[in-house]
This record gives C-alpha cells, sequence and structure tokens, in this order.
C-alpha cells in the first residue's frame, strides 16, 4: 500500500474525493495523514470524520518558510509518507524541500496546465476568452505549476460565466481526476517496491 499523504489549507473537497475513493478494497493508496497549514478549516473535519490522522502546522508560527518545511518534512518522514498530495494547499513549497520528495508530490490545478499559472486562474482564464478551461493533476517540480501533467480534464467555459460558476463546473472534474491520477501513480511507485 502506497502512504499518502494529503496537504490542505481550505475546504478539502478534493482531499474528500481522495477519502471516497480510497474505500474501494483494490486502490493501492492508503490516506494515512493530513495536514493543514491553516487551523480551523474544513478539511481538517473532512479528516477526522473519516478517522484519519490530521493536524496544523501552522506556516504563520515560523519567521522562515525553510522553517515550517522542515517540520513538515519530519512529519511526514515521522508518519512513513510515500506520497505527498496537495489539495487547495496554498503555499509554494521551496525547490529544497521539492528536491527531497522526487516524483513524490502531486498537485491539482484548476486550469490546463500550462496555461494560467498562479492565483485567480478562473478570472485569468475568463479575461482571456478561451472557450474551454478545465483542471491538471501534476507532479510538483521547482517551477510553479510547472511540473508534468499527469491528467486533465476540459470543461466549457460557457456565455455568462463568473469565476463562481467556472470554478464549480471545473471542481466537479478535479473530484473524477485526482482520485483517478492518484490511483495510476500509487499503482505504478506500488509495483516498483
Ligand atoms: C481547487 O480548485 C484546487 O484546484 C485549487 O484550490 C481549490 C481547492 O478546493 N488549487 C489551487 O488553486 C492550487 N494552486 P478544495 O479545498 O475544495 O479541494
Amino acid at each position: 500500500m502506497v502512504e499518502v499523504a494529503v496537504l490542505v489549507s481550505g475546504s478539502g473537497s478534493n482531499l474528500q474525493a481522495l477519502i471516497d475513493a480510497a474505500k474501494a478494497p483494490d486502490y493501492p493508496a492508503n490516506i494515512a495523514l493530513v495536514i493543514s497549514n491553516r487551523p480551523g478549516v474544513k478539511a481538517l473535519e473532512r479528516a477526522a470524520k473519516a478517522n484519519i490522522p490530521h493536524l496544523v502546522i501552522d506556516h504563520k508560527a515560523f519567521k522562515a518558510r525553510e522553517a515550517f518545511e522542515a517540520v513538515l518534512h519530519d512529519t511526514l518522514r515521522a508518519h512513513e509518507i510515500d506520497l505527498i498530495c496537495l489539495a487547495g494547499f496554498m503555499r509554494v513549497l521551496t525547490a529544497s524541500f521539492v528536491a527531497k520528495w522526487p516524483k513524490r508530490i502531486l498537485n491539482i490545478h484548476p486550469s490546463l496546465l500550462p496555461l494560467f499559472k498562479g492565483l485567480n486562474v478562473q478570472q485569468q482564464a475568463l479575461d482571456a476568452g478561451v472557450d474551454k478551461s478545465g483542471c491538471s493533476v501534476h507532479f510538483v517540480t521547482e517551477g510553479l505549476d510547472d511540473g508534468p501533467v499527469l491528467g486533465q480534464r476540459t470543461v466549457p467555459v460557457l456565455e455568462g460565466d463568473t469565476v463562481e460558476t467556472l470554478s464549480a463546473r471545473i471542481l466537479r472534474e478535479e473530484h473524477i481526476l485526482y482520485p483517478q491520477v492518484l490511483r495510476e501513480i500509487a499503482k505504478a511507485l506500488k509495483s516498483r517496491s
């Protein structure tokens, strides 16, 4: 079994999709740990409800990003985590952290990468006037939203769409895509070990 930590900062609807998928008897990954960099978020409630160990590492308690990441790294190691899934985790990880987890960090991003990196991506898509958008799961590398894309799902951008309507349409596809990609990556990892 591939032991997975999910890193969150907010609602955790993608976390929920991963928790639900991992209940399937043949699913190759176990959601073993949930870490939030923000206290009091709904994602932590979801983890509690699913009886998954969960904790807060509040980035505001650290002066330097490196100090935050050192605690994060040690915690992941202590829980014998094989793979990290970022799911609405709104902290940029440094190159030195990423280098410690090569091809071991996945992220879900609400655009068809390489289009629209960074923040406010649905607004970026609306401003660009594209007729389709979507979501991507990719390996995290040191460049922001830049690693190899592992899977994508597409949605139409409709007349009159707002950030809210487009985000909701994309989010529904995220909940299908992330469990699928995690299944594939975990299966590949398992077959190597
Ligand atoms: C999702 O749309 C995810 O793709 C996005 O934040 C949302 C989190 O929702 N992530 C990013 O923008 C990362 N750059 P959730 O907490 O309900 O899963």
